[in-house]
């Protein structure tokens, strides 16, 4: 596996493998690597001849007062685990090589970036594609693979991609769980053994809440706050339990067929998202 954290040397691979009409699949993380962005890189595999993956805790899609300082870092063994799975190459490059000190330009996927998680982190999402947009340039891959387990985001870079003409294929790959149902995340982390204990109980209100939604009449809101209520009293701190429709996130009424439940949740300190998708008939 090469590792560079030069945008010249990206750019030089990526050409090289271009005249030889090879295909190139991007996988972009921040690191702390799990079985979920391992997912990701086996389906890049798939799909593509060769896949880089880009390591960067992006400074600008953590709001003040947020975990940037203290987002687990363990390059080491991100390395060994790429290297195990044949990545092509690794991007790992400081802030200064991707962030110019004077920069004025922001990508924003307007009023989708409002929403869920933009409505309780300021300016998220401005970040998140900003440095998507700016890796897809670096890289010129032909294909992006992001997870399903950030829903939102996956949607906002979606439009990002279909606004802006970027010449990228977008795919998605499916939430990976632990055995008793949490979503894998590199804040899983964060938990005491406690709190661990109490976690799988977010995708158990998914689950409740999707089977209400195939087997009941009830409305809703009514369905959002049973789960909502279960949650709380189980030492959730909610910021969303929301019913949507799965291709704009805005709230689903009885007429939507596709739809996908977004939940957000902080156990004491550590805050966790999670989604289910379904389709009703
Ligand atoms: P990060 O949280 O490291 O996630 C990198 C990619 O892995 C994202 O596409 C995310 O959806 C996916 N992923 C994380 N956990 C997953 C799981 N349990 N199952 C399937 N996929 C999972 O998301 C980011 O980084 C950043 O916002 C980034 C896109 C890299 C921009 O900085």
């Amino acid at each position: 596996m090469k590792t560079t954290k030069s945008i010249q040397i990206v750019r030089a691979t990526v050409a090289q493998w271009k005249s030889q009409r090879l295909t190139i699949a991007f996988v972009p993380t921040m690191g702390n690597l799990h079985q979920g962005h391992l997912a990701l890189v086996k389906a890049a595999q798939k799909k593509a001849d060769k896949v880089i993956v880009s390591i960067f805790v992006n400074p600008s899609q953590f709001s003040a007062g947020e975990d940037f300082s203290t987002y687990p870092r363990t390059e080491q063994a991100d390395i060994e685990a790429l290297a195990t799975h044949h990545v092509d190459m690794l991007f790992l490059p400081p802030v200064d090589e991707i962030y110019h000190s004077q920069a004025k330009t922001h990508v924003i996927v307007s009023e989708l970036s409002d929403l869920h998680c933009g409505a309780h982190r300021q300016g998220h999402f401005s970040g998140v594609s900003t440095i998507v947009c700016k890796l897809i340039n670096m890289t010129q891959a032909h294909y992006l693979f992001l997870g399903e387990k950030d829903f939102q985001q996956l949607a906002i870079i979606r439009l990002m991609i279909r606004d802006l003409n970027l010449p990228i294929q977008l795919k998605s790959v499916p939430i990976v769980r632990e055995n008793d149902g949490l979503a894998m995340s590199s804040r899983n982390g964060y938990l005491t053994s406690e709190q661990r204990q109490i976690a799988p109980k977010l995708y158990q209100a998914l689950c409740n809440a999707k089977k209400a939604l195939q087997q009941s009449t009830a409305p809703f809101k009514t369905i959002e706050q049973q789960q909502k209520d279960y949650l709380t009293q189980n030492g959730f701190n909610i910021d969303y339990f929301s019913i949507c429709r799965a291709d704009n996130l805005l709230p689903a009424t009885s007429q939507d067929t596709e739809l996908v439940i977004l939940a957000a949740a902080s156990l004491g300190k550590p805050r966790l998202i999670d989604n289910l998708c379904l389709t009703l008939r």
